[in-house]
């Protein structure tokens, strides 16, 4: 069923999204791969894809910070791949530090990347789903979509806003058999993190390793990071016929976090 049907994903040259590519690439689904990366090592990524799992790639390295970028890469991608069936907005970044000098600047980009960038991808690729009667939109939100934590005002901002945009564009396309669905991870294995543990590690004088348990630890009862594969396996399911009636959803996918 899923096998021929395309699906882009922003910010998959790393983490998250990498691993959700490799987990749908096995399937037989064709991918437009994105994120920061020249485009020498994005062509060979896509390369790589290609030979291995005998799909459709491209790559393309827009910055998700620029709408007129954003607008390029759609239009390119487009093209190239006939429609976007599965539109998967998880690129991201973070910054965290207290309201009273949290910079500008961060604060733009967060919003940027994070709440405005899937706005545009959105709006780019409803025009082909309503058309083929299908598509699957997951936003990988966080549970900062669902509860704050301290030191992070512009990301829990930009999460609790696109578990938002996700039910508001959900009323609008379930008639189209198109699903939007936000996921949202407690802690993953990945370098997005990584500040957060160095800034524990230093804090209380421990381990690489000791300061990543701890973080976990802090916040999840079941005290293990997951595998960016876990949210790749979860897409994919929500991409299945039997994932059909979730829309509109904010998925908690958190080591109990959120159920505290
Ligand atoms: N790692 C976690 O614990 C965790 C938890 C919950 C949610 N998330 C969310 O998962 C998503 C993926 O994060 P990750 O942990 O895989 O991080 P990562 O740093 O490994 O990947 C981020 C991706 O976003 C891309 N990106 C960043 N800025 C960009 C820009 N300006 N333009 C284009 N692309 C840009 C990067 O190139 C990269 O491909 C993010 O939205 C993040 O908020 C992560």
């Amino acid at each position: 069923m899923l096998k021929g049907k395309t699906a882009l994903i922003t910010g998959s040259t790393s983490g998250i999204g990498l691993a959700a590519a490799y987990v749908l690439a096995e399937q037989g689904i064709n991918l437009v791969l994105h994120g920061l990366m020249d485009d020498e090592a994005g062509q060979a990524l896509a390369d790589e894809f290609a030979t291995k799992y005998n799909i459709k790639t491209l790559f393309d390295g827009a910055n998700l910070m620029l709408a007129e970028d954003i607008s390029v890469f759609m239009a390119k991608a487009i093209e190239v791949m006939g429609s976007i069936d599965i539109l998967v907005n998880n690129a991201g970044i973070q910054h965290t530090e207290s309201i009273d000098t949290f910079p500008e600047n961060k604060w733009d980009a967060i919003i940027a990347i994070n709440l405005t960038a899937a706005f545009h991808t959105i709006q780019k690729s409803l025009a082909g789903m309503k058309t083929n009667g299908w598509g699957r939109i997951i936003n990988i939100a966080s549970v900062h979509g669902l509860v704050a934590s301290l030191n992070k005002s512009a990301y829990v901002a930009a999460k609790h806003g696109i578990v938002g945009l996700t039910k508001a564009v959900a009323l609008e396309c379930a008639e189209h058999g198109i699903t939007v669905n936000s996921i949202c991870p407690g802690w993953v294995d990945t370098s997005l993190i990584n500040n957060q543990i160095n800034d524990i590690a230093q804090q209380k004088s421990v381990s690489f390793e000791q300061a990543k348990y701890a973080l976990v630890n802090a916040k999840q009862p079941l005290p293990e990071m997951m595998d960016p594969r876990q949210i790749g396996e979860f897409i994919l399911f929500l991409c299945s016929n039997s994932a059909r009636s979730i829309t509109g959803s904010a998925l908690p996918m958190d080591g109990a976090w959120t159920a505290q």
